[in-house]
């Protein structure tokens, strides 16, 4: 059976984003994919303390011992990954930029990939500024960084003019909803 797992980078269990990861979700799981949901906010993260000791020994593994621990295994034994984060500030939220930084075992310094290959990554970003332009570099970069560490960069979707509580939810948002089922429909194709 294929697996995947969904990382959510917003503290809101119910929120815009989410809602959007659980319609990919849905899809996958019609699909017969094993899936496993994780918040990274529940979750202690470090950042990266910059020992250098995954390269000094030349392994894809982290020194910091921590809840990451236990994200390594789940991408390891996963055939694919969807990223979910809200913008913040002009970028993913801190609880994401967490997990990127810690991907720095996958990338060795020459910037050679060390992800297992053939694992897909897409990725589900949420903001409330109705411009998709707007944040379109930092979303870019974001995305680009995650690729170095040779995750195959599928698809990715924005969701805009999205505040839970302030502006229309999402759940009435179909056109929203249909692109993040295809997000999920579309991830081990
Ligand atoms: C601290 C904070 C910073 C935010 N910064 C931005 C921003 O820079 N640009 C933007 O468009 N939306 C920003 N937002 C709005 C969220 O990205 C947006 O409401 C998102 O859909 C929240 O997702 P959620 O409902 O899954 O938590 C910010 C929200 C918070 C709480």
């Amino acid at each position: 059976m294929k697996k995947a797992l969904i990382l959510i980078g917003s503290p809101r269990k119910k929120g815009s984003t989410a809602t959007l990861a659980a319609e990919a979700e849905r899809a996958l799981n019609e699909q017969g994919v094993e899936t496993t949901t994780i918040f990274l906010n529940n979750l202690t993260i470090k950042g990266c303390q910059a020992c250098y000791w995954c390269k000094k020994n030349d392994v894809a593994e982290c020194a910091v011992r921590d809840d990451m621990q236990k994200i390594h295994a789940l991408m390891q034994g996963s055939d694919g990954i969807i990223v979910a984060a809200p913008i913040y500030f002009a970028g993913v939220t801190a609880q994401t930029k967490l997990w990127l930084d810690r991907l720095f075992p996958y990338i060795s310094l020459t910037l050679a990939p060390k992800m297992p290959e053939g694992k897909k990554v897409s990725f589900i970003f949420t903001q409330n500024q109705p411009d998709a332009t707007l944040f379109e570099t930092p979303i870019r970069t974001f995305m680009h960084m995650v690729g170095l560490t040779g995750l195959c960069v599928k698809d990715s979707m924005l969701g805009c003019d999205l505040d839970a509580g302030n502006k229309p939810p999402v759940e009435g948002r179909t056109d929203l909803l249909e692109q993040a089922y295809s997000i999920g429909k579309n991830l081990l194709l």
